[in-house]
């Protein structure tokens, strides 16, 4: 997003607003419920879209050193991310080779060697399959070089270690998917931020009902009357597509005193929340001087994962910040739990037969394009 664009966004944002207009879709639309609550359709996304679309694993800040690890679930798959000894980044599945046991079971450390608890074979942050106790007499004819750790397909880039999570899949060019975001990044130095805070919550909702809610204003004033409304315009935000993600700009409500006259001058972060859904499990929520960085794990029709961390440029989390990033967290994760409350409580009512279909009305045309995103990968 070009300087141009963004002053073009504000123009047409405190034009809209001049006129007393929202920004609008032609037409409503409606969401069958079965998108929410049938398995099937979820065992189907979940093979389709999150098993063959470019997912974030984790921050790069969160494998700090080399020899630093982390486990987590992405995509339905157990993983454990390492940094080598030599700083290169691997994605493997956190099952051992012999039997199947998880290898690894802490959340995060710094080791160079992970040893099985279950007969201790063990294996090289780089995934090589070390030593194997008793291994003469107990198998004789072992290829150590196929039994390393399974592997997938993985790239560091903008701050961000990109995995597909298929474990069919040796190799994948993440190279056209990534280009599209680095240009679209090009305003935010995403390579020079690290992760302030992280914590994951589970909710009682649909996955795309979680992302659903970023990506309309129409219930800022309501739902969020108590913490960050105030701060929005009322119902006012533009969205445009880029491939099958989209970029939603949310005016704060310091829109309406632009000087018309001054805007080669107009300060677009400072005006700004930018929401990023980055097809299909993540948003990108930018704010003055940090993002949040929302991403989703669905678990089943009704049940998320939701991994939230405050993201800010390095050479600001000083020890003199520490206040503030710890405040900005809490204040994310308030507002981001005022939607997810509502979005469990939307999943208990979507079998109750009030509705065939949710309504997406003209206000929140991003919610129909992001379904049809994930229809077309379906
Ligand atoms: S299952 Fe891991 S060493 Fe046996
Ligand atoms: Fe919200």
């Amino acid at each position: 997003m070009n300087h141009e664009f963004q002053i073009q966004s504000l123009e047409t944002l405190y034009g809209l607003d001049q006129q007393g207009s929202a920004f609008l879709d032609e037409r409503v639309t409606t969401s069958p419920i079965e998108r929410y609550t049938n398995q099937e359709r979820f065992d189907a996304e979940q093979e389709k879209i999150f098993r063959f679309h470019p997912i974030i694993a984790a921050h790069a800040s969160e494998l700090p050193e080399n020899g630093a690890f982390i486990t987590l679930r992405k995509a339905g798959l157990p993983l454990l991310l390492t940094r080598d000894k030599d700083g290169q980044v691997h994605a493997f599945l956190n099952v051992c080779r012999h039997r199947g046991a998880k290898l690894v079971s802490e959340e995060k450390g710094c080791k160079n060697v992970f040893s099985c608890p279950y007969h201790a074979w063990t294996f090289a942050s780089n995934g090589d399959l070390r030593g194997v106790p008793h291994q003469k007499q107990g198998f004789p004819d072992i290829d150590k070089a196929a039994n390393g750790l399974k592997r997938l397909p993985v790239a560091e880039r903008l701050g961000f270690i990109w995995i597909l999570a298929n474990p069919k899949t040796e190799s994948y060019d993440f190279e056209p998917f990534l280009s599209v975001l680095e240009q679209e990044f090009g305003w935010i130095d995403m390579a020079g931020h690290a992760i302030t805070h992280v914590e994951t919550v589970e909710s009682n909702a649909n996955w795309k009902l979680l992302l659903e809610a970023g990506l309309e204003a129409y219930h800022f004033r309501i739902a969020h009357k108590n913490t960050v409304g105030p701060h929005m315009m009322d119902n006012l935000s533009s969205y445009e597509m880029f491939g099958p993600h989209i970029r939603s700009i949310l005016p704060r409500s310091s829109l309406p005193t632009l000087d018309p006259a001054d805007r080669d001058n107009w300060d677009f972060r400072e005006l700004t929340n930018v929401v990023y859904t980055l097809f299909p499990s993540t948003q990108i929520l930018t704010m003055q001087d940090h993002y949040a960085l929302i991403q989703v794990e669905p678990i089943a029709p009704g049940k998320t994962l939701i991994r939230l961390a405050t993201v800010a440029p390095a050479e600001d989390i000083t020890s003199d910040k520490v206040d503030h990033w710890k405040r900005n967290h809490s204040i994310s994760k308030a507002t981001l739990t005022e939607d997810f409350d509502i979005c469990a409580d939307i999943q208990s009512g979507l079998e109750s037969g009030a509705n065939d279909a949710l309504t997406f009305g003209r206000y929140e045309g991003a919610l129909d394009r992001f379904n049809k995103e994930i229809e077309k990968a379906l």
